[in-house]
């Protein structure tokens, strides 16, 4: 992935816009990506731009080939939908689905047949170790539990890319050092993964790692 000069400001109601400003930086195809930075220094907004949730006013963001920045709407669509993963601090679960059609759900949009997103979440469950929760729903797990289902979900289109957004801020140490595992074994398929993250030691584990201060990239 290739980020060149993006920007994304907030006007500020006092002082100077908020946001991102002229971001650029190489991210090599499988590598493991941290990004660090105080609160309000726009780790999220970069973040939420990579994902094509929000719109770059300025730059390119170019992810196997395609420049998302770019993009019309639909190609940005379909970008989230089979070559993005996300997870954030708060798993964002339907509430009225069971952890296994929740993750079903992306692979039925992304056009499989029934039998076979079944059969692949079955089996994404199983790597989370969540198999014994298939049928239970959102708000009958730990937020560990739901952290995982996440992630199962976000893989469930083998994305090509896996953005997460401080993804064991809200766990425990033992939880929060599970999901960094998986994550690694996200990576070591091929994916490239990029955690954003206020922990120190993730910070230092990824082999490139981008500090924001200000919405500014620090070299
Ligand atoms: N929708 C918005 N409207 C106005 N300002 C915003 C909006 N989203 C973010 N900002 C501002 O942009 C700046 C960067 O926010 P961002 O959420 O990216 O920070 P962050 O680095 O993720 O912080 P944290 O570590 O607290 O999550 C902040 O000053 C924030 O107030
Ligand atoms: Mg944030």
């Amino acid at each position: 992935m290739v980020v060149t000069g993006v920007s994304r400001t907030y006007p500020a109601p006092a002082g100077p816009p908020a946001g991102v400003f002229d971001v650029s930086a190489h991210f090599g195809p499988g590598s493991f990506v941290t990004i660090s930075g105080p609160s309000g220094s726009g780790k999220s907004t970069l973040l939420n731009l990579v994902a094509a949730l929000d719109h770059a006013e300025r730059g390119s963001i170019v992810v196997d080939g395609t420049d998302i920045v770019a993009a019309g709407e639909r190609d940005r669509a379909s970008y989230r939908l089979r070559t993005v993963g996300c997870l954030f601090q708060d798993a964002p679960l339907v509430g009225e689905l069971s952890i296994a059609n929740n993750v079903v759900l992306p692979g039925l949009l992304a056009g499989l047949d029934r039998r076979a997103a079944a059969s692949r979440a079955a089996e994404l469950l199983d790597r989370v170790g969540l198999q014994a929760r298939a049928g239970h729903f959102p708000g009958q797990l730990s937020v560990g539990q739901r952290q995982r289902a996440a992630l199962a979900r976000a893989l469930m289109n083998r994305p090509r890319l896996v953005l997460a957004d401080e993804p064991t801020g809200n766990l425990d140490r033992a939880t929060g050092h599970q999901v960094m595992e998986l994550l690694a074994s996200v990576r070591a398929e091929g994916c490239t993964v990029v955690v954003v993250t206020h922990d120190p030691e993730i910070a230092e584990a990824g082999d490139q790692h981008l500090r924001l201060l200000d919405g500014r990239a620090q070299s």
